[in-house]
């Protein structure tokens, strides 16, 4: 590889083609980092082995915090001396992702002088992820990010940083306010964010909309999504523009999962009681079709990627909540909830055992009871088809008579 010591004919391979490779960027990083250098040899290794070069586990951190620092530690410092600590600091990233260049600047010093001159913009927990630094330089280096005013993020058996989509910043889909909720959940969450005391990790991705920019519906513990509650905004002249462009019937109706749109004579309806808001439609014609305007949130609980057991996405365990920044007993609600949730958590779960997975072994009923909540037809593991509960034990006797007659 030009400008390294070491050789690398594997990797050289993934600079060919028309995009942009991270060996490249490797590279570059290495033309100023010896250790980084070294990561360069040992990523070859992995690939001439089929096994990754690193050991899991390890302890780094810095003072006063049990979280924030992901240590790693190679298994051939011999050959590779630079990465025999080449740690990662996850850094608490700004709500919306919003930086001024100045700030970059200045935190890319710091990763130059202190690690290995790579950043991670962002981790898939959202945070700004600071790579290749060793145990004597933690100190220096998270003393120099709050000085910029930056906190340490989350790892390990901790609450991982709070995160959201860009939301009313820059969004016209956005139901709530994703950046307010976000930062005041962070601010009362420090405490299980930096000190882990969980059984494992617990994410919480606020996302303005069923888009879900973040994908917080899909790997978050605990996901809040921006819906309305009436009905989709239609607005007939827009709609016989887009008319004029494609087949609305063909492109748009057709594909509603739900079936519940129609477009005669020139004019869409929407039968709204039928609708799962799943966007495809207000994607497709956003002059035309527009969310309600009773917004607020939904709540799914249990979303992971695989780990223990296989993935799973989160299911509906609020199916709307009034949501609204100005009104603190809003916010109070979810903090009682997600309380709640911790203590069943804390009280149940195993070892390593994501929230989703404990929900999944000990039944959502028990689930709910624990948490006070009462079931809802909206708790279902596929739309209309496969409920979690059995809901006889909920039925009132004139229900029961009905269920008899047939
Ligand atoms: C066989 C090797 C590895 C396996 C099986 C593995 C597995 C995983 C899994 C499953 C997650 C996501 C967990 C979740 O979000 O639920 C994860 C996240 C992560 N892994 Fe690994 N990993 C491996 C190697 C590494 C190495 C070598 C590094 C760093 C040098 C690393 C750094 C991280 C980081 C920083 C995250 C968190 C990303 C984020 O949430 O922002 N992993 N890993
Ligand atoms: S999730 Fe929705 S509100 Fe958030 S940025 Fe994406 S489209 Fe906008
Ligand atoms: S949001 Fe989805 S389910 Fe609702 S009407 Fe549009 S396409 Fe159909």
């Amino acid at each position: 590889m030009a400008g390294t010591k070491h050789k690398t004919p594997l990797l050289d391979d993934l600079k060919e083609g028309k995009w942009p490779s991270f060996v490249k960027e490797l590279e570059r990083a290495a033309q100023k980092s010896p250790r980084t250098e070294d990561l360069i040899g040992l990523l070859e290794n992995s690939y001439r082995d089929h096994v990754p070069h690193w050991k899991h586990g390890g302890m780094a951190g810095v003072r006063g915090y049990g979280a924030g620092i992901v240590g790693r530690f190679s298994d051939s410092p011999e050959d590779f001396p630079g990465t025999q600590e080449y740690h990662t600091a996850r850094i608490n990233q700004i709500e919306g992702f919003f930086y001024t260049s100045d700030i970059l600047r200045k935190l890319a010093d710091i990763c130059d002088e202190h690690a290995g001159g790579l950043f991670n913009f962002h981790g898939s927990t959202g945070d700004i992820q600071i790579l290749g630094f060793k145990q004597e330089e933690a100190e220096e280096l998270f003393q120099k990010c709050t000085h910029l005013g930056f906190d340490l993020g989350g790892s390990g058996s901790a609450l991982r940083t709070p995160s959201c989509c860009v939301g009313p910043a820059r969004c016209e889909w956005a139901n709530y306010d994703t950046l307010h909720l976000t930062d005041n959940l962070t601010r009362e969450y420090q405490n299980e964010l930096h000190r882990p005391t969980f059984n494992y990790k617990f994410k919480i991705k606020c996302a303005g909309c069923p888009n879900d920019c973040i994908a917080s519906g899909a790997r978050s513990d605990l996901s809040i999504v921006g819906v309305w509650k009436d009905n989709i905004r239609i607005d007939q002249k827009e709609v016989a523009e887009y008319a004029k462009k494609f087949d609305i019937k063909k492109y748009v109706v057709d594909k509603c999962p739900t079936h519940c749109m129609d477009y005669t004579d020139g004019k869409l309806t929407i039968d709204d009681s039928n609708c799962v808001k799943c966007m495809h439609c207000i994607n497709s014609m956003p002059k035309a079709l527009r969310p309600g305007l009773e917004k607020g949130a939904q709540i799914r609980i249990g979303a992971k990627v695989p780990m223990v057991q296989g993935p799973r996405l989160g299911f509906i365990l609020i199916p709307f909540y009034d949501v609204n920044k100005d009104k603190e007993e809003d916010y109070a609600f979810l903090k009682d909830l997600i309380q709640k949730i911790w203590d069943f958590w804390d009280e149940y779960g195993t070892n390593r055992e994501r929230v989703g997975e404990l929900i999944q072994r000990v039944g959502v009923g028990n689930f709910l009871e624990a948490i006070g909540l009462d079931p809802l037809p909206e708790m279902v593991e596929y739309p209309r088809a496969n409920p979690f509960i059995k809901f006889e034990e909920y039925l009132v006797p004139d229900d029961e008579e009905e269920g008899k007659e047939g």
